[in-house]
């Protein structure tokens, strides 16, 4: 047998490198190389090796086969897997620890058997008391779905092989183990090798395998981002624990569309779909407050009602203080400047605070029209009447600028009893009625004009 080589692997970032090095040249990280065996091509390939074997072929005599996907039922779930978990692939779910990525998966494994799909559902992190505990608390066991602790990756394999699932459920993939590496688990050797045999596992075997991989305070996936290449399709979950809102998102789908997103809610029952999210944070809002404006978000392919709130007050000494939860902090001091360049606004001596409620955060350029409102209502003391709903992307110059599908905002908005809406110039060819009002404009002057004055 070959000798092992050895070479040295940045735990943060991946970089691999002959010789040892205090620092990462890649990310910078002091002290994270650390020394891991070297994998030979070889043992990594899981296309066939005989050379005879592979000719090229013509697409139409390809692209005949359909694939049957295997769908939970769970509709949010499905969708933002384009229909259902396409068997043979492998598919990483990320999140931060604590979301509720174990309950998300043992929920669609619990579904998956109510429909027939045989499931086995494999936890290196908790016992197997916990998991079936879990499996009641989220409404009853059925005997397609199997559980299994363990973290040595070969007996899970040859386990999955007796059992014969349509669908593997690693829960993590951080403490998986290959024997045959000399590294701890949860090291990028160990990740990374561990992927690549549970790839070439769905590949050869066609059951689909979903990991599970926690994610890093900077929100990559632990150990590192090579996984997303190696992956067919890569889910965020996303939320605040300190609420129930929870999104699920596709970062990568090699068989579907990355625009889709899942929204729950978490109850003491697990996971609760939310198949309408538009007006799902205005609940609790009540009357009008000063420095309260409501935007419309797209969240995937639906818009969701989202209320920015601001405090701007004066500051009690020094430099002034700039805060943005749910928001980025840099695009609020942009909005900041434009609105002091453009408008006259002073906001040289207040502090400033951008909020979003509910715990939801938005990176959509098109609420830049609503925070800047917020801080204009905030500033003058001035509340935004009731019924309004902006929405628009903010420039430079003070222009408000397109934002894509104006129409769904507005008619979800409609629909939720908004009767004027500050939105960009642009034919939105929509028929509405006497009630409803839509102002359309080209800069932030106007539209605050609008907002407050007309
Ligand atoms: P979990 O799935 O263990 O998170 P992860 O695997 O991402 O680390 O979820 C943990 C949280 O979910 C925990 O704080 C409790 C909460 N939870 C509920 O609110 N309701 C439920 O029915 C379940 C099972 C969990
Ligand atoms: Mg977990």
């Amino acid at each position: 047998m070959a000798k092992t080589k050895y070479h040295f692997v940045c735990q943060s970032c991946g970089y691999t490198t002959s010789k040892w090095l205090g620092r990462c040249p890649e990310c910078g990280a002091w002290d994270s190389l650390s020394e891991e065996a070297e994998v030979t091509a070889k043992s990594r390939s899981f296309l066939p090796t005989n050379a005879e074997k592979i000719k090229p072929k013509t697409i139409a005599s390809v692209a005949q086969t359909r694939v049957e996907r295997l769908a939970t039922g769970i509709r949010e779930f499905d969708r933002v897997l384009g229909g259902g978990v396409v068997p043979g692939s492998l598919v990483l779910l990320g999140g931060t620890p604590g979301i509720g990525k174990s309950t998300i998966l043992l929920d669609a494994g619990l579904r998956f058997g109510q429909q027939g799909i045989k499931t086995l559902y494999v936890s290196g992190e908790e016992s197997e008391e916990q998991t079936a505990m879990r499996a009641a608390r989220l409404g009853g066991a059925n005997d397609n779905l199997l559980i299994m602790t363990a973290t040595d990756l070969d007996a899970i394999l040859v386990q999955a092989q007796n059992v014969a699932p349509k669908l593997l459920i690693i829960d993590s993939i951080q403490t998986m183990y290959n024997p045959e590496l000399q590294t701890a688990a949860g090291s990028v050797g160990q990740v990374r090798e561990c992927t690549a045999k549970l790839l070439q596992f769905a590949k050869t075997s066609g059951i689909a395998v979903l990991l599970i991989g926690h994610v890093t305070k900077d929100g990559n996936i632990a150990g590192p981002r090579l996984l997303e290449h190696m992956v067919d399709v890569v889910l965020q979950f996303e939320g605040d624990r300190s609420y129930s809102f929870r999104v699920l998102r596709a970062l990568k789908n090699r068989f579907g569309s990355t625009n889709e997103s899942g929204i729950f809610s978490m109850e003491a029952g697990g996971l609760q779909e939310v198949a309408n999210p538009a007006g799902l944070f205005l609940e609790d809002r009540d009357g009008e407050a000063a420095g309260s404006v409501i935007g419309a978000c797209m969240e995937g392919n639906r818009p969701i009602m989202v209320e920015f709130q601001a405090l701007v007050a004066k500051t009690p000494y020094g430099m002034p203080r700039r805060t943005a939860v749910g928001f980025d902090y840099n695009r609020v001091n942009m909005l900041l400047a434009i609105l002091e360049r453009r408008m006259g606004f002073d906001f040289g001596v207040y502090d400033a605070y951008i909020n979003i409620v509910g715990g939801m955060r938005v990176t959509e350029p098109a609420a830049d029209l609503a925070v800047a409102a917020a801080l204009v209502s905030s500033y003058r003391n001035k509340p935004v009447p009731k019924g309004v709903l902006a929405f628009g992307e903010v420039g430079l110059t003070g222009e408000v600028r397109r934002v894509s599908a104006p129409e769904r905002r507005i008619v979800d908005g409609i629909n939720l009893g908004f009767t004027k809406f500050i939105v960009p110039d642009s034919n939105i060819p929509l028929k509405t009625d006497a009630n409803v009002q839509i102002i359309k404009v080209k800069t932030l002057e106007q539209a605050l004009r609008a907002m407050f004055y007309e």
